[in-house]
């Protein structure tokens, strides 16, 4: 490869002067070797070496989730959910893949906002990488013995909502007003715990907010054991609710406002 890289940023590298992806870079190294690989071989290249880089997303291993027996949340209803989460992942990668090869096909891509390949790409792209962050966070925050937050994390809440008990009934009535999910969120714009409300994993996830506490509220949460009474299901979640990983998230974020790896 005889291209000049000066710096490497990320995804990004300096060639002479020039802010590349790594993905260009690849190809002119690939390029520059004249002859010896076709261009359509050097693409096949460039696409193993790009999806085969770190930071692809890795499915989280949540088997301890069932056999801790649980009050009031099965194991067939954690398993048949790790499943969907599992699947998410899988669809992820797969759109991922996808995206990273797409412009090496089609230079610049089809560019459409009511129909083109890379719209409704990117569209899923945050549904599947939400449906996997959201999951992850959520299995994350189970397998504890509720209770009630202590602590900072104690004192955000009180600041918010006055008392725990006001706090917990406010997460209950969130719990039934929404399709998808209810975050209790550090909003680093005015540094204070909020409650947010999505319909679905791509629909209404706020800006500035690195979620603390993640419930599910999704009818797949708890059909299995619950049928539609969702509230038996939010108070058997509240049962098993680790306000320690909360706590932790809690700390991380207020620290470094970036937030917690919810493969953490
Ligand atoms: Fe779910």
């Amino acid at each position: 490869m005889t291209t000049n890289k000066e710096e490497i940023v990320g995804n990004y590298e300096i060639v002479e002067g020039k802010v590349k992806t790594r993905r260009e870079v690849l190809m002119m190294g690939a390029l520059a070797a004249g002859g010896i690989m076709s261009v359509a071989g050097a693409q096949a290249d460039v696409v193993k070496q790009v999806i085969t880089t770190p930071g692809e997303i890795k499915e989280k291993d949540f088997s301890s989730l069932l056999t801790k027996k649980m009050e009031g949340l099965s194991t067939n209803q954690i398993e048949q959910h790790l499943k969907l989460y599992k699947g998410y992942v899988a669809k992820t990668k797969e759109i991922d893949t996808m995206l990273q090869a797409s412009d090496l096909l089609t230079q610049p891509p089809a560019a459409n906002a009511t129909y083109a390949p890379l719209r409704e790409l990117l569209v899923e792209q945050s549904f599947a990488l939400n449906g996997v962050v959201y999951h992850e966070l959520y299995f994350g925050n189970l397998g504890g013995s509720g209770g009630e937050p202590t602590g900072d994390l104690k004192s955000a809440i009180e600041a918010k909502y006055g008392s725990i008990a006001k706090f917990m009934d406010y997460l209950k009535a969130a719990g039934k007003s929404m399709r998808g999910w209810v975050i209790i969120g550090w909003n680093s714009r005015d540094g204070m715990i909020h409650t947010y409300g999505l319909d679905m994993h791509n629909m209404w996830s706020p800006a500035n907010v690195v979620p603390i506490m993640v419930l599910d509220v999704y009818e797949h949460a708890y059909m299995i054991d619950y049928g539609i009474n969702r509230a038996a299901y939010l108070d058997s979640f509240l049962k098993n609710l680790d306000w320690n990983v909360c706590a932790k998230r809690f700390a991380a974020v207020t620290k470094h406002p970036s937030g917690w790896d919810s493969t953490s």
